[in-house]
């Protein structure tokens, strides 16, 4: 059995990966070795009854004598290791969360249902580390892959309503503490039934500027609101999050020739969900029932929702899809602009099929 490190395995992305693997039973096949930054000597998690002492995630040494290590510390811990790793001369499997090495020449970005060739014969290459991709792009991916695999993409304009997941742990429970304090600001007026809406507004927008509610996270409020930035700031006027849309969606594509990928990522208040609205240049003006067939058999989480508006409502929502791994897409028509300009929108689970499921599933290819 190979021994396998995990580093990171308490936090958000690593935690639900833990319940993942618990779930697929993973850890019958692997020797799992579990590390801390904090806590060495300490007992280590007992999952599927394989239990362990917490070894230094600092120990060069420890590392070393492992086949594979799967990381979801994040991206300083990566800067910092991996470069000694591989200076040292280890040869091992390394299959990270963070978005460190997602673009280095000898990395490939994992998503095996899209590009389950491309990690094979990168494999066969010798490629030794392999990436997650980022969340909006990996969900893109396998709501649209049928169209991608088709060949059938000039470009993507997008538009994105991403979690609070995806700034962390502490970004979630900020959200819900400034939902809290605004609804504590007005529930007396709520339950009073002739009490003015719009006094209501005034005294939660009040609230919201006022520096009742905490910050520190976000920066700005979001409950009852939205911030249109996520990540740095580019020289181009593009946020970082928007400059992966392409270049990552290009690279687990293995495309020569660029498609155009590029919009406006926007933070809203879901808790763990990524949803996109997408308009879709197609090569060639193709029908909505064989869009629907190319997209249903592409993976067998990529469910097509009926462009219905009861039906929209309830299974194509952040409240519908949280917790599960289907990669719902829907409102599907063809856009004013011309019969090969398409919509699509989509929802998925940030922190399963946006993190934490292609980690798990890259080592079951490497076992
Ligand atoms: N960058 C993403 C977000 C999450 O902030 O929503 C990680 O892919």
């Amino acid at each position: 059995m190979k021994n396998v490190g995990f580093i990171g395995w308490r936090g958000m992305v690593g935690s639900v990966l833990m319940q993942r693997m618990v779930e697929e039973r993973d850890f019958d096949l692997i020797n799992p070795v579990f590390f801390s930054t904090s806590q060495t000597g300490q007992a280590g998690p007992s999952f599927n009854g394989k239990t362990s002492i917490l070894q230094d995630a600092n120990n060069l040494e420890a590392l070393k004598a492992l086949d594979i290590i799967i990381t979801c510390q994040g991206g300083d811990y990566t800067s910092d290791v991996y470069p000694k790793l591989r200076a040292a001369g280890w040869q091992g499997y390394w299959i990270d969360a963070a978005s460190t090495l997602r673009m280095k020449d000898d990395a490939i970005i994992i998503l095996d249902p899209v590009n389950k060739a491309h990690i094979h014969a990168g494999i066969d290459k010798g490629i030794k580390t392999f990436v997650g991709g980022n969340c909006t792009v990996s969900l893109m991916l396998m709501s649209l892959g049928g169209l991608f695999a088709s060949n059938l993409v000039e470009w993507v304009s997008v538009a994105t309503y991403q979690a609070a997941s995806g700034g962390g742990a502490r970004h979630m429970r900020e959200l819900l503490t400034q939902m809290g304090i605004l609804h504590d600001k007005v529930a007396t007026e709520l339950s009073n039934p002739a009490a003015s809406i719009l006094d209501i507004e005034r005294k939660v927008t009040q609230a919201m500027r006022d520096g009742s509610l905490p910050t520190d996270n976000f920066g700005v409020p979001l409950a009852g609101s939205l911030i249109p930035w996520i990540d740095k700031q580019l020289d181009n006027g593009q946020s970082r999050e928007e400059w992966k849309g392409q270049a990552e969606t290009n690279k687990i594509l293995g495309n020569s020739s660029i498609i155009p990928v590029d919009g406006l990522c926007v933070r809203i208040g879901a808790l763990r969900c990524h949803s996109q609205a997408f308009t879709i240049k197609l090569k060639k003006d193709i029908s909505i029932p064989e869009i629907e067939q190319l997209l249903v058999s592409h993976n067998e989480w990529a469910k097509v929702i009926p462009n219905d508006r009861e039906i929209s409502m309830k299974e194509l929502t952040p409240a519908a899809v949280t917790g599960t791994l289907s990669t719902p897409v829907g409102r599907l028509r063809k856009l004013n602009m011309g019969s090969d300009y398409l919509s699509a929108f989509n929802v998925g689970d940030q922190l399963l099929w946006g993190a934490a499921e292609p980690l798990r599933r890259m080592l079951r290819i490497l076992l």
